[in-house]
């Protein structure tokens, strides 16, 4: 069994439990948010990394025309932020725009902030605390394991069309579990099977649907893993192996393995990809709202 005994809370002083800790890796304990991915200094180092390296395979931080707009002086949020990594970017780039990050987790620097960043820690389940049209672009990334799809239709995409000014631009990059001949690669992939890994895919019908766009954008790559296709794609092999090492408090349990077992196993998943060339898929959905 996927060991109970190495399971931790931590208490607050005024009785809150905020982390609990698995396996020596870090979770939130928010009972209204089902998001199982660690929060820690080992996920937080795995996002900052990452950067760059989506940067490089997509041109750029974003795709939306709003370039014009971002250097006169825009407002941008962006929801689950993570470690604040491309609102600072951005936010150093854009110096007349302001720029606000969201996220359950308090992950974020607290101190040394540009003038024009502000961190929130909210659920976007719960709605933002921000007036309808309040932002000129509304991004989000890598969200895929956070919502269900009803979340997302329901909850996620009508807070975000909210949040955008009627002519601005929201913006979305997701990613799915990616292929692999791999045995250990399928049988770590097949326990993740519950999670909704495919909304990349059908983001656009979604927005589709609303009836809200004027115009939605809507790109594809596939991103091989491994250091035979260059940095970029070795970063996002080390990203996606990260990535289920940051996940392993959910997946010792639907696995039913030690969690040495299940590090094994990770290991494994580097070998393999190199091998039979795991690839995933990244979507990057860009729609304007209709005026
Ligand atoms: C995989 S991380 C991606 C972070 C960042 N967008 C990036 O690409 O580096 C997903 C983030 O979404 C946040 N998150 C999950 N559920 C959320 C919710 N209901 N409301 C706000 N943030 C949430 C998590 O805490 C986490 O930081």
């Amino acid at each position: 069994m996927g060991g109970c005994c190495s399971r931790r809370y931590f208490e607050e002083e005024d009785g809150t439990i905020k982390y609990r800790l698995i396996h020596g890796r870090r979770y939130h304990n928010l009972s209204d948010s089902m998001y199982f991915v660690a929060n820690d200094d080992k996920e937080a180092f795995r996002l900052s990394r990452y950067h760059e390296a989506i940067k490089e395979i997509w041109g750029g931080a974003f795709n939306s025309p709003v370039e014009k707009k971002l250097r006169q002086g825009a407002h941008v949020v962006d929801i689950g932020c993570g470690t604040g990594i491309w609102i600072l970017d951005m936010a150093q780039q854009y110096p007349n725009s302001k720029f606000v990050g969201i996220d359950i987790s308090p992950i974020q620097p607290t101190e040394g902030l540009p003038p024009n960043v502000e961190f929130l820690q909210y659920n976007v389940l719960d709605g933002l605390p921000y007036e309808d049209s309040s932002f000129d672009l509304v991004h989000e990334k890598f969200m895929l394991v956070a919502f269900t799809g009803t979340q997302w239709e329901e909850k996620v995409i009508p807070e975000m069309i909210r949040l955008t000014r009627p002519g601005g631009w929201i913006e979305m990059l997701e990613a799915d579990t990616g292929a692999s001949d791999g045995t250990i690669t399928r049988r770590i992939q097949k326990a993740t099977k519950g999670m909704n890994l495919t909304i990349g895919k059908e983001i656009p019908r979604i927005l589709e649907n609303t009836n809200a766009f004027s115009e939605i954008r809507n790109q594809h790559k596939i991103v091989n893993l491994g250091i035979k296709y260059g940095k970029s794609l070795e970063e996002s092999l080390k990203f996606y192996v990260r990535g289920l090492s940051s996940i392993k408090g959910f997946m010792t349990t639907s696995m039913n393995v030690m969690p040495e077992h299940y590090d094994a196993l990770v290991e494994t998943v580097s070998i393999e990809a190199e091998k039979y060339s795991t690839y995933f898929n990244q979507y990057r959905i860009c729609a304007h709202k209709k005026i």
